[in-house]
């Protein structure tokens, strides 16, 4: 049974429509990534999981269940986005309301709020007054609050937005550290590099829609581009690779190739050494994430010719 699966799922907020059919599936103990700009749907999808939002069409199932049941809701943490805690609460009495609020008997408090300052590492600022926090510890004590009642599944709507990179980092280590747990986590967020360091599967939104899903492997490999250079002052054989039905396209001093399904880079060798060229520089080249998210979901033309060809 996966985690979390969503089918055509829709909304639309008046004439607004902020999900367009959006498909995606969430094993157990996979870290999943929801990548898009503001206003591109990511909260909304968690909100309709989480029943906060009433969804248009299509489906919604959370832990096997239709979303938003109340039954499923006790099963899952949630840290929303732009949270604030009353700034007059410590983190233990912050952990205290909120675990009393879920149920948790006042002895699994006592044993279970340590334990999460612990996790998320505030254990030395337990007793501080939270105005005193900064956004970072802020945002780990939301993710303790979202973990306290051992969820299956833990939501975090932009984790890190407006925490500095000392603090970033120390919240994706959390992160690993709960997936080495067993936890499974669904993460929104519109910062790359994040999703890129953690996510075992990554799913792009472009305002509503979904444009791309798979691993990041999967999202990131460019088949088939060669990025090659000569010697100073040699004239690359453009026409003749292009007569081989080779797609060739100049980039700087550099040139790049692109290869069709079935066909090796070989013969481009090949056919620069018969004509006493030398090369000097040959490369396979690799998409960073980035590149991928600026092509689809950024509306960015001049990156995406710059990918010789890919969609
Ligand atoms: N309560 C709401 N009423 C009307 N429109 C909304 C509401 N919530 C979100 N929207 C709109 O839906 C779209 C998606 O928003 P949201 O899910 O918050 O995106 P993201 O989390 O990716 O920034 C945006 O255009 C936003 O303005
Ligand atoms: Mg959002």
């Amino acid at each position: 049974m996966s985690v979390i699966e969503t089918r055509e799922l829709s909304k639309n907020y008046g004439g607004q429509q902020a999900l367009k059919g959006v498909s995606v599936t969430v094993e157990k103990g996979q870290i999943y990534g929801l990548l898009g700009q503001n206003g591109a749907g990511k909260t909304t999808l968690i909100k309709i999981l989480l029943g906060i939002v009433r969804k248009t069409g299509g489906n919604a199932t959370l832990l096997g269940e239709p979303a938003g049941i109340p039954d499923v809701r006790r099963r899952v943490g949630y840290l929303p986005e732009d949270h604030q805690f009353p700034g007059y609460h410590t983190g233990y009495s912050m952990l205290d309301f909120s675990a009393t609020m879920y149920g948790v008997s006042r002895d699994d408090r006592r044993r279970l709020i340590p334990e999460s300052l612990e996790m998320v590492g505030i254990a030395p600022a337990a007793h501080k007054k939270i105005k005193g926090y900064s956004k970072g510890m802020k945002q780990r004590l939301g993710v303790a609050q979202a973990l306290m009642h051992a969820p299956d599944v833990i939501f975090l709507d932009e984790p890190t937005d407006g925490v500095d990179p000392v603090g970033r980092r120390e919240i994706r280590e959390l992160m690993a550290r709960l997936k080495a747990k067993g936890h499974t986590i669904f993460l929104n967020s519109h910062l790359l590099s994040e999703i890129e360091m953690i996510c075992d599967r990554v799913a792009i939104l472009r305002k509503g829609e979904l444009v791309r899903e798979g691993t990041v492997a999967e999202l990131t490999e460019q088949k088939g581009l060669f990025e090659l250079g000569l010697a100073a002052g040699q004239k690359f054989p453009q026409e003749q690779l292009r007569g081989l039905g080779y797609t060739v396209i100049p980039s700087g001093d550099l040139w790049h190739v692109t290869i069709k399904d079935g066909q090796t880079i070989d013969p481009v060798v090949q056919l620069i050494a018969n004509s006493g060229l030398s090369l000097r520089h040959l490369l396979e080249k690799k998409v960073s994430l980035e590149d991928v998210f600026m092509a689809v979901a950024a509306d960015a033309p001049k990156i995406a010719a710059r990918q010789g060809g890919k969609k």
